[in-house]
Formats: C-alpha cells, structure tokens, sequence
C-alpha cells in the first residue's frame, strides 16, 4: 500500500463514532481519530505524543492484550476497562470496551475502544427498532379482524333499535341497544388510530423544525393556558428537511402532551416546565444507519418521570400509566419519526424527563 493510500485509510477513521488508535506494541500512539480526540479532550498532536497505557485504569490487562496480540498468540483481544480522561482529572473514568487487533505490519496494532455507554444505548435502538416493526404487523392484522365484526355488530344493533316498539319496555331496551353502539363506536375510533400512521400517504415538503416546535408549542399553551411554561432552546443554525410537516407536528404534539399531562401537580403549583431544545447531532447511528449529520429535538420536563413499572415499554401499544390514556401516542410518534429515518428515545429520573427525537439531516 502506498504512503498516499495509507493516509487517505487512516482519514476514513475520522468518520467512525468509535475511538481508534494506531500504536506500537509498547502502546506509543502514531495515530489517533477525530472521535479519540473528542472524548480525551486532547489536540491530536498531544494524543499522538502520548502513550495509551497511561489513560488506562487497569494498565496491566491493556498491555497483556497488546503483547499477545503482537506476538500473534491471539489476532485480537476484547475487554472492558476503564479509560482516565487526563485533560479532565476531576472525572470519573469512562468504561469502554476495548478491542485490539493486528494490522498488516507486526509492529503496528489497532486499539479500538466503544463507549459502553454508547454500545448499550445502539443495543437498545435496534431492539426497539426490531419490537415496533413486530407490533406494527400485528396491530395492522389484529385491527383489521376487529373492524368488520365490529361494522356488523353496531347494524344489527341499530336495526335492533328501529325494531323496538315506542313501550316502556321498548324505552328500556333501547338503553342497552345504545350502549352497543356506543361502546362499538369507541372501538371504532381506537382502532382506526392503530391504524392512522399506516393508513396515511405522507405528504413530502420543506420542514423546518422551529415551525413544528413553535405550532405544537401554542397548541399546548392553549391547552394548559396557566401554570406552564414552554421554554425554547433552538439551534437557529439547523437546516429544513424534508418530510412531512403535519405528521411531524402530531408525533412532537403527543409528546409535549405526555409532559404536560404528567406535570398536572406542578401546573396546579404553577412552576411546571417544558422545555424544547434542537441541537445538531454529527455522526450519529439511527437503528443500523449511519448518518453523517441529523438533528436532536429534546422535549424535556420537570415533571415526575415516566414509572419506572412501564419505562422499558412506553413506546408498545396500549402502555399507559395515565387514568384514561389509550397508550397509543408515543407509538404514533414513534412510527411516524421511523418514518422519517429517525428514532425516539427517553431518559427519565424524578424532576427531569427526555424525551429526544433525533432525526437524519440531508
Ligand atoms: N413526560 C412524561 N413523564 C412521565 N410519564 C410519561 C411521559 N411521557 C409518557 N409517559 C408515560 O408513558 C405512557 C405512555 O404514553 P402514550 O402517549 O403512549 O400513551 P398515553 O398518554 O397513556 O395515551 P394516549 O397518548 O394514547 O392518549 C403514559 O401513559 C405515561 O405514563
Ligand atoms: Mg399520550
């Protein structure tokens, strides 16, 4: 391989989200990516005039990986370990799962290092990824058995009614024929919400994501004129994109809904608090894509927090921990974001809940 091709091979690992270095077997660095760079706080000239060992905790497993490794008793070694940030001397060390490999020169190795943190959060998308395609094939197929049983029932019901002689007897019975159709026509309506998010073509336009925040923010003052307030964080900076503007404002809409039914104590203390924040995202993972540059819209409040009973499950259908919820909002939200390549995730402690909509940018 050519000096020139070796250096345009080493710029590629500027993309990856992983930290990845090249070293010597003694742990002296000759080259280390953009995304080492970022987590040490270190320029790269101070990362390359460094030497590994020294950020690890467990020194000595480290350098028992890359010395086996270079003498080729195994062609790589994973561990977790704990890696010390020396420009942030105060912090806690970051656990990372650290993988070292051969290269093609027997004097230099590859130490790549995955943030655990990072590792589990990408395991939890492609779960959640895996579990809404599943329930979404079975809401589909399970709505449609209910529908036309349901349009049957509700007709005998009426033509029941018509049947009906003006009696008190009749009257009476006209009660129960009533409670039929009304309780049929409730069914109706939740069913033709499981299905909406598939029923519908998606209208493709410019979106610009201020608009969707700004249009779901005075629809939910209106609903909750008094004792909330909705604070905006935007990066003015972010670009539109396309997709579709009025489905995107009810996934956001539901959401903001959500914080704001669970602040309900703090409204009636009046010091409850919304707030919706847009940052650029660079680099991010989104189920098994990769995404050079997406955008996050936080929605986050000082409310209660999600229960912890139902935190693993709040994006299924028919989770709910409200007194009257459907729990059909968040997984609207969810498909529709899915829709737009994007993902939905949540992170909730008593007085600060997250919910964060990241979605890919063009
Ligand atoms: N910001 C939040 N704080 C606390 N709990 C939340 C928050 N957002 C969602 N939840 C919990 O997640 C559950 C599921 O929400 P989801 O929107 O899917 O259903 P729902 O609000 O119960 O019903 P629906 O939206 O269909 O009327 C809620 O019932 C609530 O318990
Ligand atoms: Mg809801």
């Amino acid at each position: 391989m050519s000096d020139k091709d070796a250096s345009a091979n080493l710029q590629a690992l500027d993309m990856l989200a992983t930290m990845v270095a090249l070293v010597r077997p003694d742990g002296s660095c000759l080259f280390a990516n953009t995304a080492f760079e970022t987590v040490m706080q270190l320029s790269r000239r101070a990362v390359e005039r460094s030497n590994l060992i020294d950020w690890f905790a467990d020194a000595a497993r480290l350098r028992e990986a890359m010395e086996g490794v270079s003498r080729n008793a195994y062609s790589s070694s994973r561990f977790d370990a704990l890696l010390r940030r020396v420009s942030r001397p105060g912090e806690e060390p970051l656990p990372v799962h650290v993988i070292v490999s051969q290269t093609d020169r027997p004097d230099q190795l590859l130490v790549e290092l995955i943030e655990s943190a990072q590792q589990a959060r990408q395991d939890r998308e492609e779960r959640t990824l895996d579990q809404v395609q599943a329930t979404k094939e079975l809401i589909r197929n399970l709505a449609h058995e209910i529908k036309n049983p349901l349009g049957g029932l509700r007709g005998a019901a009426q033509l029941l009614q018509l049947e009906l002689q003006p009696t008190e007897l009749g009257a009476e019975l006209c009660e129960y024929t009533e409670v039929i159709i009304h309780e049929a026509d409730r069914l109706q309506s939740l069913v033709d919400r499981l299905l909406a998010p598939h029923r519908k073509a998606q209208v493709v336009g410019d979106v610009n994501i201020h608009e969707v925040c700004e249009r779901v923010r005075s629809l939910v003052l209106a609903e909750f004129p008094k004792g909330l307030k909705v604070l905006r964080d935007y990066d003015i900076s972010l670009p539109d994109f396309r997709g579709d503007r009025e489905q995107l404002i009810q996934a956001v809409l539901n959401i903001v809904q959500n914080a704001a039914q669970a602040l309900q104590v703090r409204i009636s203390d009046g010091d409850a608090q919304i707030t919706l924040r847009t940052r650029v995202a660079r680099q991010v993972t989104i189920g098994k894509q990769r995404w050079r540059l997406a955008l996050e819209l936080h929605v986050e409040d000082n409310g209660p927090g999600v229960p912890p009973e139902i935190r693993d499950r709040i994006f299924y259908p028919l989770v709910s921990g409200r007194d009257g919820g459907s729990g059909l909002g968040l997984t609207l939200s969810q498909t529709i974001v899915q829709q737009h390549q994007g993902m939905i995730d949540c992170d909730s402690e008593p007085g600060r809940t997250d919910f964060r909509i990241t979605l890919p940018l063009p």
